[in-house]
């Protein structure tokens, strides 16, 4: 009888920690042994002359949130399927409110809709209304639902929360264990810009960068992280677009506080200049914060080197350029006000990555492992299933050719959407296969997952996000008040 449901056989096995040679057996979803030539009755793909890589995974995913006019075009059978065409196994996407409205209300419609996928998913919430019912009633129970962080906006009409609301969002995230999330842009300085901007008729898409420089992006995450600090309520700033914004993460973490740093590929690859080619075709790069410029790019890897900025995401956010939910939903003349924020990036991530920090040797596979599934697993609690080739861990592999040379073209994402910001980029290194719990779901670009089989990922208390106890002349004015 055969000793493992699946075999991998003779690949490169990186663990975050070197690689080594060896098979990895995996039964009931699960890695249950590490060895040298393991049972040969059992079924097996061969991994040899490539690299095993822990799945994926992405704790920033916007995905199939409803809005009050709508659901975004990408859904999780969808962005599964990008997932998967990338070797990404696991994503942590959000949960939206309402102005007006609970964030209960919303959970079982978003539990529907991800159910329907195939990629493991965790939630964040977002927190854009915090009343007294939500904070105190409505957070304790998304808890006992497996949900452990909060997200919130410091910009966007709509969900942007004020100083006194964000302090709110911290204490409460501190009595119920949970970690906070935070886009990181000021909201007022942004608004004073883009009606200068636009007063000014500086309104095509190049001018969204102008509106949004990184002293607004540094500005906020300098507040955050300080308002953070004095509740000593852990939090992670998503999407890092520039140096100048990872230096106020290192002087917190050098401090002590327990601060965390997201980027994304767009802020490695990506410049203000892509939003500036003809007619609208710049929307196709608009994503807050804005890209930046080449040198910056740099500036970025080097602090990626430094240990400042530990993750990094996709921010996938998916508008079509066409139709009625995309970029040019306003017209081909669109102020940049009006044009939709966000890019597709689920598929793209791990290969651009590798192939920009691995294969050009700016960081080591080491780095790339723990950059894009150890830590997101660990800072968001998921670490005894995911990110991570260990006994005991989902089977989630993917194997990995760190030699092929691909130029990305839409297609090949998977998504749902009709342009990728990364057309015509060149890389080396491709994902061959992805296993997700035991089970191949993409060989060479064919995604072979049934919809329907995605697993919640619940999430308990972990002892990384605790808070250190360290309070402002000892008062804890989160317990007092
Ligand atoms: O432009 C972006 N990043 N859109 C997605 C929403 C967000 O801010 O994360
Ligand atoms: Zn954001
Ligand atoms: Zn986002």
């Amino acid at each position: 009888m055969a000793e493992f449901d699946l075999v991998v056989r003779g690949g490169e096995v990186a663990t975050g920690l070197g690689t080594m040679h060896c098979d990895i057996g995996v039964k009931a979803g699960r890695i249950v042994a590490l060895g040298e030539k393991l049972d040969a009755a059992s079924p097996s793909i061969s991994a040899e002359g490539l690299l095993v890589l822990p799945g994926g995974v992405d704790t920033h995913c916007h995905i199939e949130e409803a809005q009050p006019g709508g659901v975004a075009e990408e859904s999780f059978v969808t962005a599964s399927r990008s997932a998967f065409a990338g070797g990404t196994t696991s994503v942590v996407c959000f949960i939206p409110q309402w102005k007006g409205g609970g964030v209960l209300e919303r959970h079982a419609d978003a539990s529907a809709r991800a159910q329907k996928g195939m990629v493991d998913y965790g939630f964040h919430q977002i927190i854009a209304d915090p009343t007294d019912e939500v904070l105190e009633k409505e957070i304790p129970q998304l808890v006992a639902k497996g949900i452990r962080s909060l997200k919130v906006f410091l910009t966007y009409d709509n969900v942007h929360l004020n100083d006194a609301e964000y302090l709110k969002v911290l204490v409460a995230a501190r009595k119920n264990g949970c970690l906070v999330t935070v886009h990181c842009e000021n909201y007022d300085a942004i608004n004073w810009r883009t009606k200068a901007l636009l007063a000014a008729g500086l309104t095509a898409p190049k001018y969204h960068a102008w509106s949004r420089p990184p002293v607004v992006e540094r500005e906020a995450t300098h507040r955050a992280i300080a308002l953070a600090e004095l509740v000593d309520q852990p939090i992670q700033v998503f999407h890092v677009s520039c140096a100048e914004v990872a230096e106020e993460i290192a002087r917190a973490q050098a401090r002590g506080v327990k601060v965390w740093g997201e980027t994304c590929p767009q802020y490695l690859t990506l410049t203000a200049a892509d939003m500036d080619r003809p007619g609208l075709e710049g929307a196709k790069f608009m994503c807050s914060p804005a890209p930046r410029d080449a040198a910056e790019h740099e500036r970025m890897w080097e602090v990626i080197r430094k240990g400042t900025l530990d993750v990094i995401s996709s921010d996938h956010c998916a508008f079509s350029f066409e139709g009625d939910k995309g970029k040019a939903q306003n017209g081909r003349d669109a102020v940049f006000r009006d044009i939709p924020n966000g890019i597709p990036g689920l598929a793209a991530r791990l290969p651009i990555l590798f192939s920009e920090g691995v294969s050009k040797g700016r960081i080591s596979l080491d780095d790339f492992v723990r950059l894009t599934a150890t830590n997101p697993a660990r800072i968001m609690g998921l670490a005894t299933r995911k990110g991570r080739i260990a006994i005991g861990a989902d089977a989630d592999l993917v194997i990995w050719d760190p030699h092929a040379r691909r130029t990305i073209t839409n297609a090949m994402m998977q998504h749902v959407v009709d342009y990728t910001p990364y057309e015509g980029l060149e890389v080396v290194g491709w994902p061959q296969v992805t296993i997700r719990r035991g089970e191949v779901v993409m060989r060479d670009g064919v995604v072979q997952a049934e919809p329907g089989t995605s697993q919640f990922l619940p999430r308990g208390p972990y002892d990384f996000i605790k808070p250190r106890g360290v309070l402002a002349n000892g008062f804890d004015a989160a317990r007092a008040g």
